[in-house]
């Protein structure tokens, strides 16, 4: 399915990027820029949003995984 009709991004390739970022960082944020780049796109319109961040949702690779995102105990205090 097309998601982004400016940039012929399909839900195949968002989430090919997603498990291919995810894979390579563990730690990475995965962003909707992210993904346009890691496809050698980038946006246009904008339109294509919504669907593409809900596309973005459905993936399980999404999210930082819950071991790494945990804050080590000494390090909850720090101010910055
Ligand atoms: S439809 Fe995705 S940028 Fe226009």
């Amino acid at each position: 399915m097309i998601v982004c009709h400016c940039q012929h991004i399909t839900h195949r390739d968002i989430h090919a990027a997603i498990d291919w970022m995810r894979a390579s960082d563990r730690f990475a944020l995965i962003t909707p820029g992210k993904i346009y780049r890691a496809l050698g796109k980038r946006a246009d319109c904008g339109g294509c949003m919504p669907l593409f961040l809900a596309t973005m949702q459905e993936n399980a690779n999404l999210a930082v995984p819950a071991d790494v995102a945990q804050v080590p105990a000494e390090l909850r205090n720090l101010r910055m």
